[in-house]
């Protein structure tokens, strides 16, 4: 298969960043579709880490070509940083090797001081955001008053329309939300000369990938968040502004459907998530503690620390069904060692009715009760193993298990942090 998606089936975090990179070895276009640097994905290469926010994690492999799609908005002043730290790591030096959408809208400081404005009002309702404004700059992309790259190609009226909105923000800011307006002088300075460095880098991106894929290329879409965070399907209102799902790569990347081979879903062997809301089978214990501890559960957008659960089945089901799962990459299941007994949410249990599928509208979400299976752990380290038949019997166990109740086939397992540690069952594109 050439066209392939990965998507996450938690609330992010899902060790995206690693099985990208891994398929990346065999993609030539890698291609970022949604979100913002509200995404954030830890690399390890070499026994070095690298973060990556908006540029593609395929990144690390040279001579691939990163994509960032109509879909994403992007910071232009942090987009900068971003590239010029991993032109450091003599990454993306060639101008070609990186293409941004002229129809990407923009995240601008304003954004980010409105979302944290409103996040401090809700205080103990707030839904946790990352603070970077990615709801404020997707909704002013739908109010249809929203700032594209492609704007820059006329500075006149682009000047014009950045002066408005910020009188328009700084009136909101100051009035409704009793914050400090934001300072504009500088603003367009700093974007002019954002403007010369990525003006090379603008293009039809879609046009691009038609191209590329009618041709032969492989391309591999990366989905930036978690499916329990999309906007329709997630565990709303705790949840980002766009769609997560493998088919928002359609809108996002003007890519059609008919293009879309495969989908592999992303899930830890646990289950973690950043921000408020719902999450039935959090472990609130030391047990929780010291899986955060060994799993590194701090986010790497904002280093907060994760909440932590076990695998919940019926969210599992739920984000595969809307994705279309061909397989599913279970990463981290180093993590679990030492854990014993393992337990995996089958369904959940409210007023003695059983609920095998997401409560509709993921109402009652919080307050559905976990049914648990119980497995055996392992205590021998994983750490390395790259066969099914190195691992311990109750790991096996467990991967089947999930396997059986999910009705998907796992194909990639991550058993630590660097590159090379992951069983790979099927790649995609070998397929
Ligand atoms: P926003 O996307 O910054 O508006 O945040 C909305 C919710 O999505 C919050 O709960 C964030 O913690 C969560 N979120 C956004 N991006 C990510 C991510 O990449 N990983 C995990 N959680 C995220």
């Amino acid at each position: 298969m050439n066209t392939v998606a990965v998507v996450g089936t938690q609330w992010g975090d899902e060790g995206k960043g690693k099985i990208v990179d891994l398929l990346a070895a065999d993609a030539d276009i890698v291609v970022r579709f949604h979100g913002g640097n509200n995404a954030a994905h830890t690399l390890v290469v070499n026994g070095q880490k690298l973060v990556v926010r908006q540029v593609p994690a395929g990144v690390l492999h040279p001579g691939k070509i990163c994509v960032i799609g109509n879909g994403a908005v992007v910071d232009p002043i942090a987009l900068l940083a971003e590239l010029d730290n991993l032109q450091r790591h003599s990454l993306l030096s060639d101008p070609q090797s990186f293409k941004l959408s002229y129809e990407a809208h923009m995240v601008m400081p304003y954004h980010g001081a409105i979302d944290r404005a409103r996040e401090a009002r809700l205080a103990k309702a707030a839904i946790g955001t990352t603070g970077f404004g990615i709801g404020p700059a997707y909704e002013d992309k739908a109010a249809r008053i929203g700032l594209r790259f492609v704007d820059l190609l006329d500075m006149k009226s682009f000047a014009a329309k950045l002066e408005r909105n910020l009188a328009d923000k700084n009136a909101y800011l100051k009035s409704i939300l009793k914050a400090k307006p934001i300072r504009g002088e500088d603003l367009l300075e700093q974007l002019k000369r954002a403007r010369k460095r990525l003006l090379p880098h603008l293009c039809d991106t879609g046009e691009y990938l038609e191209d590329a894929i009618a041709a032969g290329k492989r391309v591999l879409f990366e989905g930036a968040h978690g499916t329990l965070l999309d906007i329709d399907h997630g565990t709303y209102p705790f949840v980002t502004s766009s769609s997560c799902l493998a088919s928002a790569l359609c809108a996002g990347a003007g890519v059609a459907l008919s293009r879309l081979q495969a989908v592999v879903g992303i899930s830890k062997a646990y289950t973690t998530r950043v921000g408020g809301g719902p999450f039935p089978t959090e472990i609130k214990n030391r047990l929780g503690e010291r899986l955060r501890e060994e799993g590194e559960e701090f986010g790497a957008a904002t280093g907060r620390p994760r909440r932590i659960g076990w695998l919940d089945m019926v969210l599992a089901r739920h984000s595969l069904r809307l994705n279309g799962a061909w397989g599913l990459a279970l990463t981290k299941l180093d993590v679990l060692t030492g854990i014993d007994p393992l337990k995996i949410c089958v369904a959940y249990e409210h007023r003695g009715q059983r609920y095998d599928r997401m409560p509709p509208g993921g109402a009652l979400l919080d307050r559905m009760r976990p049914v648990y299976e119980e497995l055996p752990g392992w205590s021998r380290p994983l750490d390395g193993v790259q066969t099914l038949a190195d691992l311990p019997a109750a790991a096996r166990r467990y991967l089947d298990r999930i396997g059986e109740l999910l009705g998907v086939p796992i194909v990639m397992v991550g058993t630590g942090a660097g590159r090379e540690a992951a069983i790979v069952l099927k790649n995609p594109f070998a397929a």
